[in-house]
């Protein structure tokens, strides 16, 4: 074995939440051919194998029996440049925001919404990240990825990942691909979004009126800095949980009783509701047992303030479920996934 496999390894470091359960077996990837030795060895001493990247998405409620493989390759570059449009690839261990600031720094735009998310790119895809009205999916143009049945290698284009709502092909195939790198189409022109929540009014109140991509995405992070908690300071996966999308009737029920309801007619006639409104709602908002809470400043997001579990945040989300459903009728889903 050319990389280090190490045994009983404290997971703390590598999921945001900051769970301190324990790995069997541990090892990082820095190559193609380091996923390949990897994958091979764990197959000939029979462990399964959990494939992480920033752990960001991750709530982790028991000791992992497995080798938990962390994606650690890096690197980014132009793979093509016609004066406008600009495919950059970037490998699946790159740090999702450094990426974005490199992007920026070459003076391409498209990224710019989806700043200071954490996590990595190559975990990005599995759950069509979004932001400030962007998602991934509207600048992804393909991915490399190891099909873990076949051994195989595999491009994907943008149909192929069937991308929705914190959704995708990867997602509901867990296990199944294990995505090597990313491609994006970015634009050297500045077409910008800026009419999703407080972004525009952020930048006029900053005197800019003609924003740069670098401009916005310094607006986003100033934003998500003021209520999302840092998982450096405070352990946590961002969104516990996705917001609701609900038939039109059931929001109405609701806001008939709440007339503040916040709610985002759909496409296909159903309404998205802002789960975090009715989390607080139902007063959730700041409660702590333990070191499992409800962050105080943006209710979708669970926090771990120091020796909490999985288990007990788990459980700490289950009676959040229970409550917004017997409260609503609106049945919430976790969007990290579960180990
Ligand atoms: N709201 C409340 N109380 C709360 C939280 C939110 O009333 O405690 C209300 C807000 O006032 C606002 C609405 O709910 O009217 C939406 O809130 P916010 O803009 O904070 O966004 P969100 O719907 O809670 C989603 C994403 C975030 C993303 C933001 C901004 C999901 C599950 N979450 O949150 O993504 O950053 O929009 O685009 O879709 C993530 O997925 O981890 C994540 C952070």
């Amino acid at each position: 074995m050319s990389v280090q496999v190490r045994s009983d390894v404290s997971l703390k470091p590598y999921n945001t939440f900051g769970i301190d359960v324990r790995a069997a077996h541990f090892a990082e990837a820095h190559t193609d051919a380091d996923v390949r030795e990897l994958l091979a060895y764990a197959a000939a001493q029979q462990w399964p194998v959990l494939v992480i990247g920033g752990g960001s998405n991750l709530l982790l409620t028991a000791n992992v029996e497995a080798l938990v493989l962390r994606m650690a390759s890096t690197g980014v570059r132009m793979l093509s440049d016609d004066g406008q449009r600009v495919i950059v690839e970037a490998e699946a261990g790159e740090p999702w925001h450094a990426f974005v600031q490199w992007t920026l720094a070459q003076g391409l735009a498209g990224l710019e919404n989806l700043s200071l998310i954490p996590g990595t790119v190559g975990a990005a895809p599995m759950q069509n990240i979004g932001a400030y009205g962007v998602e991934i999916k509207d600048v992804f143009v393909g991915l490399t990825a190891l099909d873990r049945q076949t051994g195989e290698l595999r491009e994907f284009t943008l149909e192929d990942c069937a991308f929705a709502y914190r959704d995708s092909l990867f997602k509901r195939n867990p296990g199944r691909w294990l995505i090597l790198r990313v491609r994006f189409a970015l634009s050297r022109a500045m077409h910008l979004h800026l009419d999703y929540g407080p972004v525009r009014q952020r930048l006029s109140e900053q005197g800019i009126e003609q924003p740069t991509a670098q401009n916005v995405s310094d607006a986003i992070c100033s934003i998500r800095r003021e209520k999302l908690p840092d998982p450096a300071e405070l352990g946590n996966a961002g969104s516990f949980f996705k917001n609701p999308v609900v038939p039109a009737a059931l929001a109405e029920h609701i806001r008939q009783a709440h007339p503040g309801l916040v709610a985002y007619p759909q496409a296909d006639g159903q309404v998205k509701l802002a789960a975090g409104w009715l989390i607080e709602l139902a007063g959730w908002k700041g409660y702590r047992d333990g070191d499992a809470g409800v962050h105080r400043l943006q209710a979708l997001v669970l926090v771990n303030y120091g020796q909490a579990s999985g288990m007990q945040l788990h459980r700490l989300a289950q009676k959040i479920q229970v409550d917004i459903l017997e409260r609503f009728g609106v049945e919430l889903e976790m969007e990290p996934n579960l180990y």
